[in-house]
């Protein structure tokens, strides 16, 4: 299985460091925020009503907003000249309220001023009358209510209903899954420079360049080609800035056509928090039916997901959670329903995982109920329930072809973190504690990879060879930390075969690589990747046929080595060459193309196949808990990750230790709590607790498995790496689980996410005073 020593790749498959690491680290990476402001350029803040969640605008009164000192103009829903709207989907996000109030954090009016802090002040000056109404805060509420987003939508395979009758034994149980703020350590941001002839030129900090130009477009009411973004980084994105930056660049983009000035829009944290969409929060109503040695016979597992006031992007992302509902697992007979329901919050939105994290975790609650119940021991339960032979056919019909994969990688880890004789040094430790409980948990992930709305799943590249043999690169994708950036210039540099640094990276920029989609579903790199490749390709095609004509060497004698093609055994460089094409007049800019194939799924009929394939990995982690207090530590971490044949190992690596942190986070100390007047109270680092870097497991053992590589021609067989990690933390909430269900066995710890140490109290308080059954 080990790869030949002697890789005959020079740059790809390299753990080369992010271009820009020493520029994110010395302040020199050029952020939104840093691009130098033309003359005059005025800021902006958002102006909302602090009051109410739900109701309608019965006076807006905003003399004294005007009257303020620095203030150049004051916005509202009137001055928009086109479309109200900055809906990725099928709308109901109005840039400004028109009206209504859906959420408390909705804007009603923006300011444009001459410093930020002078917007900001102003802001808080409007007068606004809102006549209440109740507003429908959670998702049992809203369950109430029957109020929704979306159509409801399920998976329905086999029997269900009579194979749960069937089954042996029957659990059923509800589970509460908890959402997540993104905290990108750059907030929203935009800054929008008016042009000749009404055009619009917008800095974005922006995952989906092209959306945010369709959206500045229809609310100007412009032609789109007269809209330009440009992204040159994010400072983290998660998923936060995949819809959520069109409405901060489009109240830019109309303070710059009102004043004709440039303007820019950087929302404060606060305001960020309190008004940008966050990860879906979920209510999860399951049975299960099993068999005595643990195998699930059937589900039947109900999905209701907090969407908040709108749809924005809640259609895949609950999609998602369906089709991650089966975690590793075979499910026999399966019916996984969904419901969107609409609450007075703001509008959830994607994050890393894209709803599929959640739907992973409740698998991984059904199986810790089996094993809990059945005195199992829950990696037994998992491995008894993983995709086999014969049993391979996920409950939306897709096979899971590389089942084989998954068992050698939860068998390699099995083997290599000591799980079973840590096991029971665990058991002999918690015998011996009455305070102090250890618990221990491996858990897989399998993230299906591909966008499941089948369109978004293309991508353009723009390539040019200049005349000293460097290379301007261009794509549609986005960088976000993430190392996307450096792997497609890595690719492009093996393809001339030449230096890296002979590679430019510029920014994304919707002049140059036009319809694009998101920079998201962990696809930017086997998307653009490919894409550039082809129009790097394109290039060298019309080199080689240029020297095969001018030299007389066949076409099969021209490679590219070294900085240098060789024409039969005479090495020439490859800027000289590039010289010499250009002044025979040879085209040396290319466009290249790529669109992920198989991909066949139909929504409809709920039929096809949704992703080119599977990630896996899996995560062992041990914790160690206080009975008396609920407080948490995780003690230590081993994780096997499979990347196919990895582009870039320590980037690679750098997601997976980021996205297993984030996922911890998210599982047991990242909480939002909206009060009952729909008031988010938990807007800022004070009262959210992300992980910081003492929260970092002490011992954090991270290896890529060693695979032969993507058995699909994905680029050279690397798998993609953005998403999959974070659900590596599900093994630290099974952990927690675990510990808890030590005290009483058989009692299965009725544990919500996130696992705070208010929850962890509450379950062991729970179990404790639970009857054995
Ligand atoms: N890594 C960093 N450092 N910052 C980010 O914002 N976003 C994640 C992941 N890793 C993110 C990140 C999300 S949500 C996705 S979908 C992928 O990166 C997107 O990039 P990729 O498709 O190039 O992997
Ligand atoms: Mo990532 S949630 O697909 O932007």
């Amino acid at each position: 299985m080990a790869e030949t020593p002697t890789t005959p790749y020079a740059t790809v498959r390299r753990a080369l460091k992010h271009d820009s690491g020493e520029k994110h680290v010395s302040g020199t990476a050029v952020y939104v925020d840093d691009v130098p402001e033309p003359e005059g350029t005025l800021h902006m803040a958002p102006g909302w009503c602090r009051g109410a969640a739900r109701g309608r605008i019965v006076a807006l009164d905003l003399d004294a907003v005007r009257a303020a000192p620095g203030v150049v103009a004051v916005l509202t829903a009137e001055d928009i000249p086109g479309d109200n709207d900055c809906s990725p989907s099928i709308g109901g996000d109005p840039i400004l309220a028109d009206g209504e109030i859906m959420f408390w954090g909705q804007v009603v009016f923006a300011v444009v001023a001459r410093s930020r802090a002078e917007a900001r002040r102003a802001a808080r000056l409007a007068r606004i009358k809102v006549e209440e109404d109740a507003p429908t805060i959670s998702v049992d509420a809203a369950l109430v209510e029957d109020a929704t987003v979306l159509p409801d939508y399920q998976f329905r395979n086999g029997q269900p209903e009579a194979a749960l009758d069937t089954s042996n034994r029957r659990l059923s149980g509800v589970m509460r899954i908890g959402g997540q703020e993104h905290f990108y350590l750059e907030g929203q941001i935009s800054m929008a420079v008016p042009g000749e002839d009404g055009d619009m030129f917008v800095h974005c900090s922006t995952q989906h360049p092209s959306e945010v130009q369709h959206i500045v477009a229809k609310a100007l009411d412009v032609i789109e080609a007269g809209v330009t973004i440009e992204v040159r980084r994010m400072g983290g994105a998660f998923g936060g800035k995949e819809s959520q930056a069109n409405q901060w660049a489009a109240l830019a983009a109309l303070g710059a056509r009102v004043t004709g000035k440039a303007c820019k829009l950087r929302l404060d944290r606060d305001d960020d928090m309190i008004m940008t969409g966050k990860r879906h929060d979920f209510r999860i109503d399951y049975s299960v039916g099993f068999e005595t040695d643990g195998a699930i016979k059937a589900v039947d597992m109900a999905f209701a997901a907090r969407c908040g006031c709108s749809a924005d992007l809640s259609l895949g992302v609950v999609d998602r959670t369906m089709f991650h509902a089966d975690s590793s697992y075979y499910y026999p007979d399966a019916l996984i329903t969904s419901r969107r329901m609409r609450t007075h919050t703001v509008s959830n939105t994607a994050f890393r995982g894209f709803g599929g994290p959640q739907g992973m975790l409740a698998a991984e609650r059904l199986i810790d109920a089996i094993a809990i119940t059945l005195g199992l021991d829950p990696l037994d339960v998992r491995k008894r329930n993983f995709y086999a032979q014969g049993a391979d056919i996920t409950p939306y019909g897709m096979r899971v072809e590389e089942f084989a994969t998954q068992h050698a990688i939860v068998t390699e880890l099995e083997q290599t973190c000591d799980y079973r004789a840590r096991r029971e040094e665990i058991r002999a430790f918690n015998a011996a504690n009455h305070i102090l409980k250890k618990g221990l948990a491996l858990t897989p992930v399998k993230f299906g990879i591909a966008f499941t709305l089948p369109h978004l799943n293309q991508a353009g590249a723009l390539v040019h060879l200049y005349q000293d043999g460097s290379v301007h690169l261009n794509h549609g994708g986005t960088e976000m930390g993430q190392g996307l950036n450096i792997k497609v210039a890595q690719v492009v540099a093996e393809e001339f075969a030449i230096a890296l640094d002979k590679v430019k990276i510029t920014a994304t920029h919707t002049g140059k690589v036009p319809n694009t989609g998101p920079t998201a579903a962990s696809s930017g790199s086997d998307l653009n990747a490919m894409a550039a490749r082809r129009a790097a390709e394109t290039i060298k095609e019309r080199l080689v046929g240029f020297a095969s004509d001018k030299y007389g060497v066949p076409i099969d004698k021209i490679v590219f080595r070294d900085g240098h093609v060789l024409i039969g055994n005479e090495p020439i460089l490859l800027g000289q060459l590039a010289k010499a094409a250009i002044s025979s007049r040879v085209q040396l800019s290319a466009t290249g193309y790529y669109a992920t194939p198989k991909i066949t799924w139909n929504r409809q009929t709920a039929t096809g196949r949704p992703f080119l394939y599977f990630a896996f990995g899996a995560a062992c982690s041990e914790v160690i808990i206080d009975t008396m207090t609920g407080e948490m530590r995780v003690t230590r971490v081993d994780v096997l990750h499979d990347v196919g044949k990895s582009l870039n190992p320590a980037i690679d690596i750098g997601q997976i230790e980021g996205g297993f942190v984030q996922g911890m986070g998210w599982l047991t100390t990242e909480e939002l709590v909206w009060d009952d007047r729909g008031r988010l109270t938990t807007h800022a680092p004070s009262t959210y607790k992300i992980p910081t870097a003492s929260d970092v497991p002490e011992d954090f053992r991270v290896s890529l498995y060693n695979s032969l590589g993507n058995p699909e021609p994905t680029i050279y067989r690397s798998k993609a790496v953005g998403e999959p990690p974070v659900m590596l933390a599900n093994s630290v909430f099974c952990a927690i689980v675990d510990a808890v269900a030590s005290l009483r066995p058989g009692v299965i710890p009725p544990l919500d996410a996130p696992a705070t140490p208010e929850a962890i109290l509450a379950a062991v308080d729970a179990v404790k005073a639970a009857r054995v059954p």
